[in-house]
């Protein structure tokens, strides 16, 4: 790309030290723009609205930054466009796009002109991470090295706020999208309520292994597994309520790589308060939701746990997954967003009768209520990513 045109630079061409390290993305939609915010969190980011254009107008006065993402949804000759960009943006400027196109030569052409990354929409945070921050800020993203399978631990915010329900339907649609295998381990050992709402009965393996690492083996998931169909597994317990329970957290720290070896995707539905020995758990999460009804209880504490969350794992993990929004009598939505200081990252309706019929019924509700499924489909894609295979071709292709 030439930049021997470049004609607007600060007069003593010694840009601010203090700016050096200014991230500015230009998007146009709220998934890209909560993607970007959560992977490159910590680094010096300002999100804008607007394309490619918008980030021109920005470079005719202010070039003092070092990197610019923008989105070229939508613009006809993008390379007419990127022309014109590379006039005005200094060449130490490292420069990512958002488009699009999921063109393999699209992609070859905007490498070889220069560009930093190109990233197909829709973004979620695992794209940002694992694609664009190492090149960005040179970091490897956290848990990039890890080969074990994912942790998506759900909790609610308040009693009765879904965490059961999502977390069900979330493994057995995971599995469904990505073929995958997928664990469900509920770590309510004593009123835990996944079996019942699956319509099996757990053994005594999981307090076992939980309480005595040393006695859980490889065999440990053959006894202690229940196969709800072909790629999903519950592992949970049904406990007597008197029951005194000493779980450890190397106990914890021991199923979770069991699982993690055996399983691409582990779906916890995790006591709230977490007990310290769970805190594994959250440590090793990439995904955290936290679940809240449109309910003063609910916001109040989603705060809290948001919190603590965020002291165990760190922020990027935290996602606010609103439940059975517009229910009845619900606070309004803007009263939600005022008290969590931001739009929830996740959103799913009230889902009426249908779903408790299911858990009566015990069956999951997913194959009750039709239109689950297609709430569930922004979580599964944010969790899993799209079209992960190509991503994994693509970079092999490349570096
Ligand atoms: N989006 C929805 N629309 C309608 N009903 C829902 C929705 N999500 C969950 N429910 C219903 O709400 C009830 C409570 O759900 P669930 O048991 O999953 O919540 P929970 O957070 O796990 O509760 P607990 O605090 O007891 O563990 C169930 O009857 C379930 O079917
Ligand atoms: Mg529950």
């Amino acid at each position: 790309m030439s930049v021997d045109m470049v004609t607007i630079s600060p007069p003593d061409d010694t840009p601010s030290v203090a700016a050096r390290d200014r991230i500015v993305c230009f998007v146009n939609d709220e998934l890209s723009a909560a993607a970007l915010r959560k992977g490159l969190e910590g680094a010096n980011v300002a999100i804008r609205r607007g394309t490619i254009r918008n980030a021109m107008r920005m470079l005719e006065t202010d070039t003092d930054l070092f990197a610019l993402v923008v989105d070229i949804s939508g613009i006809a000759d993008p390379f007419t466009e990127l022309e014109k960009l590379s006039v005005l943006c200094p060449p130490d400027v490292l420069v990512a796009l958002i488009g699009e196109s999921r063109e393999i030569t699209f992609y070859r052409e905007l490498m070889e002109i220069g560009l930093t990354e190109y990233l197909p929409r829709p973004l979620t945070r695992d794209m940002v991470l694992h694609q664009l921050r190492p090149k960005l800020l040179g970091d490897v993203a956290p848990g990039a090295a890890d080969r074990g399978g994912h942790v998506i631990s759900i909790c609610g915010a308040q009693g009765g706020a879904g965490a059961t329900s999502i977390a069900i339907n979330l493994a057995l649609q995971l599995a469904e999208t990505t073929k995958a295998k997928v664990a469900l381990l509920d770590l309510h050992l004593q009123n835990g309520e996944t079996a019942v709402m699956l319509g099996v009965r757990p053994g005594p393996g999981l307090r076992i292994a939980l309480e005595n690492p040393m006695r859980a083996d490889t065999l440990f998931l053959e006894r202690a597994a229940i196969e709800i169909n072909d790629r999903v597994s519950l592992i949970s317990a049904d406990e007597d309520l008197d029951a005194q329970l000493d779980i450890t957290e190397a106990g914890v720290r021991h199923v979770l790589g069991l699982l993690r070896q055996r399983f691409s995707y582990i779906v916890v539905d995790v006591p709230v308060p977490f007990p310290p020995s769970i805190h594994p758990v959250i440590m090793l999460s990439r995904h955290v939701l936290v679940l809240l009804e449109a309910e003063v209880t609910g916001l109040r504490n989603a705060h809290a746990l948001r919190t603590a969350v965020t002291n165990i794992a760190g922020k990027d993990r935290v996602f606010t997954l609103l439940n059975r929004a517009n229910r009845a009598g619900g606070l309004p939505r803007a009263t939600i967003v005022k008290a969590l200081g931001a739009e929830p990252d996740m959103v799913i309706p009230d889902l009426g009768k249908g779903m408790t019929q299911a858990v009566n019924l015990g069956v999951p509700a997913l194959k009750h209520v039709r239109a689950l499924r297609r709430h569930l489909a922004p979580i599964v894609r944010e969790i899993a990513g799209v079209g992960a295979q190509r991503k994994g071709w693509l970079r092999r292709l490349f570096r």
